[in-house]
């Protein structure tokens, strides 16, 4: 049987607030992403995923909803979704939407009823326990204030839990009539086209009933990063039967944010779980070559090996410092880094603007607005060389990225040595070579013996083999035999590769 799409798939996140503007406003937009799909065409990317564009007020920027089933103004309506969803499939591309099922905003009409009065209907969609105030019912965290995940509610005299912020009270997955509220969310979006969901906090939605405490071993880390329970796998059957109850394959992606891939691997369950589920232990490994050959077996062993599943590859995103700022701000390393992303085995996911070598913006202190402190990744995407960087507005929400009048989409388009050029010639051999999408992977223990800062494996299948060698150490006698199809310094490709990698180099080579 063929792959599915997402299996040979690479995504492309938009975070809506940051990637264009078509009004000429600080906040990006629908129509805007809508007129900057020629830069995705060209890119040679499959699939976009959108951060959340719902109604919301915004303590979270989005990750707060309001209403799930509509679109803030401050993006546009329901029909700038539907142009840009027929958009996107008209040019090929596949679309998801970010599914937010944990909490919703503390204005959702559901938490508005909910905390009206004991007695109303919907009390129970959230979860409130009796206590005393100044005494939260355990010791859990919420992200981002470091404060207990409880907030303590007045007038009804009782708690409710929030692993975010106190705007964010979490839903009670134990009640049938929030699961079948959050089953109506998918199919709204599924009826309009889309091609599936990434799950925001997908292993956070079910709760031990007991509530116990978290261990003291883990105090002060937020409960969003421990919830682990046999409650969340069954939800996500539900949430997988919904999904595969449509045609066209649709797709749901879980943010398993579990420090460790053999957790995050039970969430591809029997096969009924998720489809593909983030593994953030990669994200977090730093720029060496042995602590890569680890993330590498891991996923192999735990997500491909255990549980049959498909890994997933990342190193940025809308929540954590950019991989180029976090590997020490080199352009070399960026470079050599999508070598990872693009060659490893699983469906690679990119961070808008990755592909420009941004690095996180510096935020002055009177700018900052982020309650977890992530605006620096955040900062609009500079499409030109001109004040306003295509915005139609020289202030955007956050300040420019680093680099702005040089590192753009328009500069760095004009500039075949550049990084943006890389990433489309290595998305480029991607297509056009199955090994890399679904062939096998085996880490080449010869080659990393004999240059340990080298991580190296080979990608085949019956159509052919390649070799990736990503050198993060010094430069290194590297034994492969072949041609080189794309370099991460641009040097040698189409010719026999000299053997020689220098340092934070890396290069995709078709194996004799
Ligand atoms: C996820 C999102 C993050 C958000 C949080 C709460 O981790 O990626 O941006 O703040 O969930 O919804």
């Amino acid at each position: 049987m063929d792959a599915p799409w997402w299996q040979r798939a690479v995504f492309y996140q938009i975070y809506p607030r940051s990637f264009a503007s078509a009004r000429g406003r600080p906040t990006g937009d629908l129509a805007g992403i809508e007129q900057r799909l020629d830069h995705l065409d060209w890119l040679g990317v499959d699939a976009v995923w959108l951060s959340p564009f719902y109604p919301s007020p915004m303590a979270d920027f989005g990750y707060d909803v309001s209403d799930h089933c509509d679109v803030d103004p401050l993006f546009g309506d329901l029909g700038t979704f539907d142009r840009l969803l027929a958009s996107c499939h008209a040019r090929g591309l596949k679309l998801l939407v970010d599914l937010v099922p944990n909490h919703t905003s503390d204005q959702h009409a559901w938490f508005r009823a909910a905390r009206s009065s004991r007695d109303d209907p919907q009390r129970d969609w959230y979860v409130w326990r009796d206590g005393v105030p100044g005494t939260p019912p355990n010791n859990w965290v919420a992200a981002f204030t470091g404060g207990p995940a409880w907030t303590w509610d007045d007038a009804t005299g009782q708690w409710y839990l929030h692993q975010f912020l106190p705007q964010q009270p979490d839903l009670n997955f134990a009640n049938p009539e929030v699961v079948e509220a959050v089953h109506g969310i998918m199919r709204f979006w599924l009826d309009r086209g889309v091609d599936g969901f990434r799950i925001d906090v997908a292993h956070g939605i079910g709760k031990d009933p007991a509530l116990p405490d978290d261990p003291p071993e883990s105090a002060g880390m937020p409960h969003s990063a421990l919830n682990d329970t046999v409650e969340t796998h069954e939800l996500l059957r539900g949430m997988r039967k919904v999904a595969d109850s449509y045609p066209g394959d649709r797709l749901i992606l879980g943010e398993v944010f579990l420090l460790s891939t053999e957790r995050v691997a039970t969430y591809y369950g029997n096969g009924d779980e998720l489809h593909l589920s983030f593994n953030f232990p990669p994200l977090f490994a730093p720029w060496d070559a042995s602590r890569w050959r680890r993330q590498i077996d891991d996923a192999t062993h735990h997500i491909v090996d255990r549980f049959g599943g498909w890994p997933t590859w990342v190193l940025s995103n809308h929540d954590n410092v950019r991989h180029r700022t976090r590997y020490g701000g080199s352009e070399a390393r960026a470079r050599a880094a999508v070598f990872l992303l693009l060659g490893l085995a699983g469906s690679p996911v990119l961070y808008a603007g990755e592909e420009l070598g941004l690095e996180d913006a510096v935020i002055p202190e009177e700018r900052r607005v982020d309650p977890g402190g992530r605006d620096g990744c955040r900062a609009p995407i500079p499409w030109d060389g001109t004040r306003d960087h295509g915005w139609g507005v020289e202030d955007a929400w956050l300040p420019w990225p680093p680099e702005a009048d040089a590192r753009n989409v328009a500069a760095l388009r004009d500039d075949t040595g550049s990084i943006l050029h890389l990433y489309q010639r290595l998305l480029a051999a991607r297509r056009a070579t199955t090994a890399l999408q679904t062939g096998a992977l085996e880490r080449l223990d010869a080659v990393e013996g004999a240059a340990p800062g080298v991580v190296a494996w080979r990608r085949w299948d019956d159509a052919g083999a390649v070799v990736v060698v990503v050198n993060m150490g010094e430069a290194a006698l590297v034994d492969v035999e072949g041609t080189v199809l794309v370099a991460s310094d641009g040097m040698g490709e189409g010719e026999a590769f000299g053997g020689v990698l220098g340092a934070d180099r890396a290069v995709l080579i078709a194996a004799r």
